[in-house]
């Protein structure tokens, strides 16, 4: 019978389009068939389904679902199937589907063995011949590859013939499957894409983890629902996306990239822009490595605060954005630069940066921006893929760089320069960066002597006076403008930045300056202040090194990115009044911080004592050098500590005790350290620092050092305000008044607070015949003879209620208590190992607070450790109460009550606002005491008598009145 005819009858009530196909799988080779087929793929894909020329010359293809072969013969399946596979090169599709006589099969591109997709990229010619050849070259994984179809079948043909419903039955069910192959790409938003990051890291070299940043900013553009990764068959670490190159690919990787990026595609919802994902190139850093930006003192300025200071620029230089050329140096990943919109509407603007990659994302971030495009010129060019060093050349050699620029671009450098620039933070002794591998150029040192140089901004200030002193000598546009945030080390009169300093006010007139909390705005470790100032060249080089105009910073560290965040950045009158009313906030104080102030360090008058030293010539080389015990490792540091036969105990920061050159003994030992930020480092202990030791040797030492202490102490358990941060603590300016109560606040801390032990130092330790030392608890209530009961303790009385008192009373309770274990036993040897025991420990009624609370933990000593809580609580109330009265204007004032740099309210902790009402009892004690205390013949110990008897009346506050 003519099959043909067999057929007619057969498929006559089936729905067109299936009774065409069908015709297809019973005669492929006639070219009218195939045309029927290509029919039921139209029906069922409608416009989407395309061919041939639209299709890469594929049979089919439905973009993001399918792509389909059509054989003739049943036996050239396999060949259909690697031919679809090869056109993955250029479109986009999850499953492949192959028709051939009798035979219809659906397989997902995934499934395919990746050496077959590796073969596929790897050969060049067509897709119908790379179909044949890799055909016969992977024959013998023909009968698995069939196997892994989804969905096949090879006996259409003879079914036709028989069964008109199971024909039906068998292409619906095809539909159905290829119908859920399609491909349903993933969004990338602003809010996932460091997660999807992570993922794209994976197919990225390792060892730069930036580079897997960097692909990811070359393809957001181009990264749309239907994009295609193009793999290179030359270079197996390379593809592009729509011509944007991609590299640092892994080659064993790249396959499985490409799929990753078809699986994705960049979404932006509707008041969303690309610049939204640039804005965050740090978050994007942080996830695939992050320590890339602490290394490399990476910190973006926050876009907001950019527009903020971009306001305050336009109140004091309102034409910066046409007359200016504006360079950032340092530009990151152009928040500073990109964000300076309106209201300057910066025009012309030149970056430049050290790390290539961020320079690359700059240039796609304007590039991609109608605001900026043409308006910038990047230097280097990217394609150098170079970085641009600040700070290793001359100023003339960057001023020529820049020009050659400008002048390659056909434009002129007509402009004065305003520097805009937001340098690194890092200093080249933070232990958690790397240091950098160039040099700092010789006429950068120059300016600001080498201490200084270990802070890299101060190195980028001083580039930037240079480069503008060689404006304004050799012609060019003088009146630059400086626009920084800093760190705010350098306004301070600190020793260290002294050159800097004047060489800065030298060429410059200070403008304007706010300082802000760095925690808030740059996702920096630590809290500290940056500044934001403005400088404006010299018309008149007066050779004048004073800054005339005093640096008077606005203090706007308790600003929030929430507040500016609700600013209408776009909207000038409401702008103008929300700037405005922030910095009228009465919260927004003006610090100067290069106070004329007498540093603590000064005041107290002590020379520094230390035994962290270098090695001796005889030393180098050797194994164990120093004073620490046998079994420290330290000694085999660079350094040493203290003398292998030394006869006094110091002792290290963790405690541990160091045999020292003889030193004086008996005496409470501090680690005092000068500044604001450090304050949590200061110590008491019961032996000298390994550094910054002082001492209190008597009553008038004792007194100062005890403030340093307690200051110190303070501020690190409560705060202190921002501003202060990098300025050295000063001397307090007690008034007469408060004297005696500010030293009864220092010594009852001092008592509570100290870190003071009592131990041995065993003979021939760390070396023969060195002798047994001792080292006594000089804080010890319970030895008459100690520091603190024949100097201190006469400040204090048990009847009053005073905050000091009740502290030091709870400290005296505490050894009370301690004291009852030694009704039979002087001592009671120790079991457990403490850094402060050098070998076996033993404890006496004199221990210090610390190793008597270790006790109790050890035994679980409940009404020990009872009483340690209430005298940890009663010292936390203690500090509370002695920073109140440091604050108070009306006390001891430490920050000072001229109207511009005092104090406000927001520093201090809403509790307990008033010190302790017994306080002012006390200040009225002291009254009557120095009222007394001019008499002839008042001695110290007449003195304390005469206090304690006032103090007492002022605990009866009826009597007084
Ligand atoms: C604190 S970030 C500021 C980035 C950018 N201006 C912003 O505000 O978002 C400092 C930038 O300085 C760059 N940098 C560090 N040392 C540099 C040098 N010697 N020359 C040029 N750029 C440098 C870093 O790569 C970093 O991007």
């Amino acid at each position: 019978m003519d099959e043909r005819k067999e057929l007619k009858v057969t498929t006559t009530n089936l729905p067109k389009h299936i009774d065409g196909f069908i015709r297809y799988l019973s005669h492929p080779n006639e070219k009218a068939n195939e045309d029927l087929a290509i029919s039921y793929f139209r029906y069922l894909f409608q416009e989407k389904f395309t061919r041939q020329e639209d299709a890469s010359r594929s049979d089919g293809y439905v973009p993001g679902h399918f792509v389909l072969e059509l054989k003739g013969k049943i036996s050239d399946w396999y060949a259909g199937l690697i031919q679809g596979l090869a056109y993955k090169k250029t479109l986009d599709f999850a499953v492949v589907v192959v028709a051939a006589e009798g035979f219809l099969a659906i397989w997902r591109v995934d499934d395919i063995p990746d050496e077959i997709q590796e073969a596929i990229l790897n050969k060049k010619s067509a897709p119908s011949k790379i179909g044949k050849e890799l055909a016969l070259s992977f024959k013998h994984l023909k009968q698995k590859i069939l196997k892994k179809a989804i969905w096949h079948d090879e006996q259409l043909h003879g079914l036709f013939l028989s069964d008109k419903s199971l024909v039906i039955e068998k292409i619906k069910s095809f539909e159905k499957r290829l119908n859920a192959c399609k491909k349903v790409r993933e969004k990338i938003t602003i809010n996932n894409f460091t997660k999807i990051l992570k993922i794209m890291a994976e197919y990225f070299d390792k060892t730069q983890p930036i580079k897997t940043v960097g692909a990811f900013y070359a393809m957001i553009y181009s990264w749309n629902e239907h994009s295609i990764l193009m793999l290179s068959n030359r270079n197996p670490t390379t593809a592009t996306l729509d011509g944007e190159p991609i590299n640092y690919l892994i080659p064993d990787k790249r396959i499985k990239f490409k799929e990753f990026v078809e699986n994705y595609y960049v979404s932006l919802s509707e008041n969303e822009n690309m610049d939204d994902f640039f804005a965050q190139y740090d978050k994007a850093l942080d996830t695939v490595d992050k320590n890339f930006r602490i290394q490399n003192g990476i910190f973006f300025t926050d876009l907001d605060l950019s527009k903020f200071a971009m306001w305050l620029v336009k109140q004091n230089i309102p034409d910066l954005g046409k007359n200016y050329i504006v360079i950032d140096p340092a530009c990151g990943s152009g928040n500073l630069v990109t964000n300076w919109r309106s209201p300057l509407q910066l025009r012309h603007k030149v970056v430049s940066e050290i790390e290539p990659e961020l320079l690359y994302a700059v240039e796609k971030r304007m590039k991609g921006d109608t605001w900026h495009n043409g308006k910038f010129t990047v230097v280097p060019k990217v394609e150098e893929a170079k970085g641009l060093n600040f700070l290793d050349k001359s100023a003339q050699q960057y001023i020529e760089i820049i020009n050659n620029a400008l002048t390659e671009k056909g434009l002129k450098f007509n402009k004065p320069i305003a520097f805009l620039c937001n340098p690194p933070y890092r200093g080249d002794d933070d232990r958690t960066a790397e240091k950098p591998n160039y040099e700092v150029h010789t006429s950068i040192i120059d300016v600001i002597s080498e201490e200084a140089k270990a802070e890299r901004y101060c190195c980028f200030l001083a580039q930037m006076k240079l480069i503008c002193d060689h404006a304004a000598k050799s012609n060019l546009p003088d009146n630059s403008v400086l626009l920084l945030f800093t760190k705010s080390g350098w306004l301070t009169n600190r020793l260290t930045f002294d050159s800097l300093r004047r060489a800065i006010f030298k060429s410059f007139d200070f403008v304007d300056g706010i300082l802000v909390n760095g925690k808030e705005f740059f996702d920096i470790k630590g809290k500290f202040p940056i500044a934001f100032t403005i400088w404006r060249y010299k018309e008149k080089l007066d050779n004048s090194s004073e800054n005339k105009n005093p640096i008077l910073l606005k203090d706007v560290t308790w600003m929030t990115k929430k507040q500016l965040k609700n600013f209408t950045w776009d909207n000038e009158e409401t702008l103008n009044k929300a700037c405005k009313s922030l910095l009228a906030n009465p919260l927004s104080i003006s610090v100067s911080l290069d106070k004329k102030v007498t540093p603590i360090r000064d005041w107290i008058s002590q020379k520094q004592k230390m035994f962290q030293r270098s090695r001796r010539k005889d030393e180098r080389g050797n194994n164990k050098v120093g004073g620490l015990p046998a079994k420290d490792k330290r000694l085999d540091n660079k350094c040493a500590y203290g003398e292998s036969n030394g006869l006094s105990i110091g002792f290290m920061d963790d405690l541990t005790p160091c045999r020292i050159k003889e030193s004086t003994d008996n005496i409470p030992w501090f680690r005092l350290n000068a500044q604001f930020m450090d304050c949590n480092r200061t110590r008491c202990f019961s032996g000298r620092p390994d550094q910054k030791g002082y001492c209190a040797i008597d009553y008038e030492s004792a007194v100062k050092v005890f403030l340093w202490y307690s200051i110190s102490r303070t501020f690190a358990s409560i705060g202190y305000p921002l501003w202060a941060d990098a300025l050295l603590l000063w001397a307090p300016p007690i008034l007469k008044n408060f004297e005696n109560i500010a030293i009864k606040y220092a010594f009852a801390i001092g008592l509570a607070e100290n870190e003071c032990v009592e131990t041995i130092f065993p003979a021939n330790n760390p070396i023969k015949n060195a002798p047994q030392i001792y080292c006594a608890n000089p804080m010890a209530p319970t030895n008459p003879d100690s520091f603190w009961s024949k100097i201190m303790a006469a400040h204090f009385s048990k009847s009053s209620e005073s905050l000091p008192d009740q502290l030091v009373k709870a400290v005296y309770l505490f050894y009370d208590e301690w004291n009852k274990k030694f009704k039979v036993n002087p001592e009671i040897p120790i079991s457990y190992q403490r850094q402060y025991f050098v070998d076996k420990g033993i404890l006496k009624p004199t221990a210090g607070i610390i190793q008597i609370k270790d006790f109790a933990k050890e035994m679980n000593d409940q009404t020990l450790l009872e009483l340690y809580a209430n005298l940890q609580k009663l010292l936390k109330e203690t500090k509370q109460s002695f920073y109140n009265m440091l604050i108070d204007t009306k006390a001891i004032n430490y920050f000072g009550n001229s109207k511009e740099t005092q104090l406000i309210d927001h520093d201090i902790p809403k509790k307990h606002l008033k010190y302790d009402v017994f306080e002012k009892r006390l200040i009225l004690a002291s009254m009557i005491v120095n009222s007394l205390s001019k008499s002839k013949g008042f001695g110290r110990t007449k003195f304390a008598k005469v206090f304690y008897i006032a103090d007492m009346l002022c605990n009866q506050p009826k009597q007084i009145t």
